[in-house]
Parts: structure tokens; C-alpha cells; sequence
């Protein structure tokens, strides 16, 4: 046995990584349920470095040097546990098997207490970077047992994206916690790209931009505090032509907008945590919304109620949108933070948010120069109630606000939807405010169903006999 790490399952993310691995000097085995991906794999890449072409699962496992490790990755749900229980049926005690894949951190948790009953180790590791990141360096996102990144760990560091000298891999914490991990990052990338797309809207909508200025207002961004991944690829998407009609790429593509769960299982997540994470679930929602098309069809030409001319001061208004983006996406990864320190408490994780926004710098989705900011924020002070508390985030959302505030009120006056700029203003409106309506939520509650409510000047729980004398007792 001479491989190093085999992986399994040979689509385009697989394979990249099995590459990766290669072009890293590693020894790789090669599975996948159809041989045909294999032998492509090879011919095409075979001279990338050193493969080990094998056919069945028990060749496969006996390819590997030991401790044996095995990636996997296919398509998360049943395919995952399938080829798991073959795996580990082949398998010895003190293997490790890592499911690469997007799946859902509660199937990690099933899946690592079960194969940590028959001695093997399961890692459920959050992978992102797409297929570009999968082959020059993803970021990565390792959960389970601590022993099996000493085996692990080394080679993982090796193939993902590296900034300043620092890996974008770490071990996050036991069981479920990479992929928990991975799926708040992958909220938090809804609502980044929820937050450019509004931001695209508005400069068309508001200041009549073509897709190709737009595109350059986006390139001009980049070259500041919004510096990030997807604020690069905005730029690019928005410059390609389409070949067959000459229009901007962007105006031919139909506009109902997919997705694949994560973000919906972040926020069904964050809805039992009892963490408000609104501008991911607003992402969310819009990309729903963008998908009713018939609905959308039906309700064309309603009155609109247009209350404002367009703003005239193009320039001042491309800054306040820009302003806009950046205040919401604070409050958008505040959220986010906010839903991991929550998960943590839960499942007794012990997550470090210095660490993630330390791998979050380079090879992933949501990579930003922004997540320096927020690596020294938590370096500063790892029990930050908010990230938006952070001095530095403090002073920006500071110099933010009045933008802010007219961004989310000229596209209410104009009838230009912003779902994520606006819930992430009063987000902050009600995290800041003194006094909430919550109060009146308790009285209501307590009336028609003696609920209860605490005092501000009293310990305890009270009651108000509304159907009676309206006095009030203590509870
Ligand atoms: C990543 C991406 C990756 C994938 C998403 C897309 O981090 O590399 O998030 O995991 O592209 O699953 O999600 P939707 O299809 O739901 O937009």
C-alpha cells in the first residue's frame, strides 16, 4: 500500500481535489462507481503526479497506507451513507473517513457517533472554493475527532489556500462542527450575494447604469474595503457579452435565481438557535421570490406608488450604496458569527470565530480583505458580544449610517426593492434601541394567556388579572 489519501467520488470537485493532492506531491488513490471517471481522470491528468487507479472499494482501501483516509465526495444525503458503509466495512479500527461534501452537520453528527462506535474516525470537513478553489486551494473546514487531524491535518494544510504564510485549513471542533461551520458560511455567502445583487438593482434601477458601467463601479469597489471574491466576479459577470444576441451576458439570464439548501438549512438552523440571522434569511427569501414566476407574472403592473425622482447626484448616491453594502454586510456576518457562537453553546463545540475568519481570508467563496477585520476584532477580544461592537465596525457602520439611511429610504421612495439592506438597518436600529415593543408583546401575552412578564423595578415573574380586577400578583 502506498497512497497517502484516496478519494472517491470523481466529479468535477473530486477530482480537482484528487489533483490538488497529487500536484502536492501526494500519493492518491482513485475510486469512483463508474470506472470511466477514473481512467478520464488519469488520461487527462495522470501526468500531474502520482495516482493509483483502482476499481473496487476493496482494492480501493487497499491502496492506502494506514492509517487509511478516505475522502468522499458525493452528493450529500443517501449517497453519502452508502458509500460510508462500504467504506467502513472495508475499513480497521483507527481509519478515517472524511465526507468533503456539503452535507448537513446533523447527518455528520449521526454519522461520526455511529463510526466512532465500530473505531473509526468520521470527518465531516466543510470544503469551499468551488471547482477553481477545489484544484489551486480551497478553504477547508475539518470537524471530528482532535486525534484524527494529527494524522490529517498536515496533508489537508497542504493543498488548501494559503494567506500570509497561514494555512486556510484548522481543525474546528468535534463531530458536526465543519459542517456547521460550512453552513453558515454558505449563509452568510447568500446574503453577500444578496447585498451585491440589491447594489447592482439600485445603480440600474435607481441611476439607469448599464450592466457594463455597473461592472466598473464594482471593479472601482474592489480596489477598497469591499475588496472580496465575489465582489471580483460580480464585476466580470456583468462585463461578459453574450455571444448570440451582443446584449450584457446578465440581461439574457432569467432571472429566478436556485439553490441547493444550504442557506435554507442555515436559517431553519438559526430559527432553532433562536438567533436572528435576517439578512440571510431575507437572501434567502429573495432568491424564493425571484423563483415564483408565475406569481411575479400575475402581479406585474401593480400600483408602485413611486414617491421621489431618481437621485441626481450620481456620484453621492454610488457612495451611499456603497456605504449601504458595507453596514449590511457587517450586520450580515455579525448575524452569522452571532448563529456559530450559538451552535457552539449548543453542541459544546468551543469554536474559536478568530479561527474561522482566519480560514475564511483565502481559497473560499466569501474570502474578503474584510476578514482581517474581523480576525483582529475577535483577536482583540474573543467574547465580543457583536462583531458590530468591534471598534472598527463600530467607527464603519458610523460613518455608514447617514448612507445608509438614504439608501433604504430612496428605494422605498422610488419602489425598488432592497429585502437585505433595509432588515439589516433596523437590525441594527433594534439591536442599538433602548426600548423595544417586546414590551407590549409581554402585555399582550399575558392577557390572553397569563404568560407572565417581568418588572424593570422588580425581581421576579407578575401577572395582571386582566379578566378580574386588573391587579397584578406575582407569579
Ligand atoms: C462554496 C460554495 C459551494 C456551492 C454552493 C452553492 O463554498 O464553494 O458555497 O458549496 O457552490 O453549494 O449553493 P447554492 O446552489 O445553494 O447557491
Amino acid at each position: 500500500a502506498r497512497a497517502q489519501i484516496g478519494v472517491t467520488g470523481l466529479a468535477v470537485m473530486g477530482s480537482n481535489i484528487a489533483r490538488n493532492f497529487a500536484r502536492h506531491g501526494h500519493t492518491v488513490a482513485l475510486h469512483n462507481r463508474s470506472i470511466a471517471k477514473t481512467d478520464a481522470l488519469i488520461e487527462e491528468h495522470g501526468s500531474e503526479g502520482d495516482f493509483v487507479r483502482t476499481e473496487t472499494i476493496e482494492e480501493f482501501v487497499g491502496a492506502l497506507q494506514k492509517p487509511r483516509r478516505v475522502l468522499i465526495m458525493v452528493k450529500a444525503g443517501d449517497p453519502t451513507d452508502a458509500v460510508i458503509e462500504e467504506l467502513a466495512a472495508a475499513m480497521e479500527p483507527g481509519d478515517i473517513i472524511i465526507d468533503g461534501g456539503n452535507a448537513l452537520y446533523t447527518d455528520t453528527i449521526r454519522r461520526e457517533a455511529s463510526l466512532r462506535e465500530r473505531g473509526l474516525h468520521f470527518v465531516g470537513a466543510g470544503i469551499s472554493g468551488g471547482e477553481e478553489g477545489a484544484l489551486n486551494g480551497p478553504s477547508i473546514m475539518p470537524g471530528g475527532p482532535k486525534e484524527s487531524y494529527a494524522a490529517l491535518g498536515p496533508l489537508l494544510e497542504s493543498i488548501a489556500a494559503q494567506v500570509d504564510g497561514t494555512p486556510c485549513c484548522t481543525h474546528i471542533g468535534p463531530d458536526g462542527s465543519g459542517h456547521f461551520v460550512k453552513m453558515v458560511h454558505n449563509g452568510i455567502e447568500y446574503a453577500d450575494m444578496q447585498l451585491i445583487g440589491e447594489a447592482y438593482n439600485l445603480l440600474g434601477s435607481a441611476l439607469g447604469y448599464d450592466a457594463g458601467k455597473i461592472a466598473d463601479v464594482f471593479t472601482d469597489w474592489n480596489g477598497g474595503d469591499l475588496e472580496s471574491y465575489l465582489v471580483e466576479i460580480t464585476a466580470e459577470v456583468l462585463r461578459q457579452k453574450d455571444a448570440k444576441t451582443g446584449k450584457p451576458l446578465v440581461d439574457v439570464i432569467v432571472d429566478a435565481a436556485e439553490q441547493k439548501g444550504t442557506g435554507r438549512w442555515t436559517v431553519k438552523s438559526a430559527l432553532d438557535l433562536g438567533v436572528p440571522v435576517t439578512g440571510i434569511a431575507e437572501a434567502v427569501f429573495a432568491r424564493a421570490l425571484s423563483g415564483s414566476r408565475e406569481q411575479r407574472k400575475a402581479a406585474v403592473g401593480l400600483a408602485s406608488g413611486v414617491l421621489a425622482d431618481k437621485p441626481t447626484d450620481a456620484a453621492q448616491f454610488t457612495e451611499d450604496i456603497r456605504q449601504a453594502l458595507y453596514a449590511s454586510k457587517v450586520v450580515a456576518y455579525a448575524q452569522g458569527f452571532d448563529q456559530i457562537a450559538a451552535g457552539s453553546a449548543e453542541y459544546d463545540w468551543d469554536l474559536h470565530p478568530a479561527d474561522l475568519a482566519t480560514i475564511w481570508r483565502g481559497g473560499c467563496i466569501i474570502r474578503a480583505r474584510f476578514l482581517n477585520r474581523i480576525k483582529d476584532a475577535y483577536d482583540e477580544n474573543p467574547k465580543l458580544p457583536s462583531l458590530i461592537l468591534a471598534p472598527y465596525f463600530r467607527d464603519a457602520i458610523e460613518t455608514a449610517i447617514d448612507s445608509w439611511r438614504r439608501v433604504v429610504s430612496t428605494a422605498t421612495l422610488l419602489g425598488i426593492p432592497v429585502p437585505a439592506f433595509a432588515s439589516s438597518l433596523s437590525y441594527y436600529d433594534a439591536l442599538r434601541a433602548e426600548r423595544l415593543p417586546a414590551a407590549l408583546t409581554q402585555g399582550q401575552r399575558d392577557f390572553f394567556g397569563a404568560h407572565t412578564y417581568e418588572r424593570v423595578d422588580a425581581e421576579g415573574k407578575f401577572h395582571t388579572l386582566w379578566s378580574g380586577d386588573r391587579s397584578e400578583v406575582q407569579a
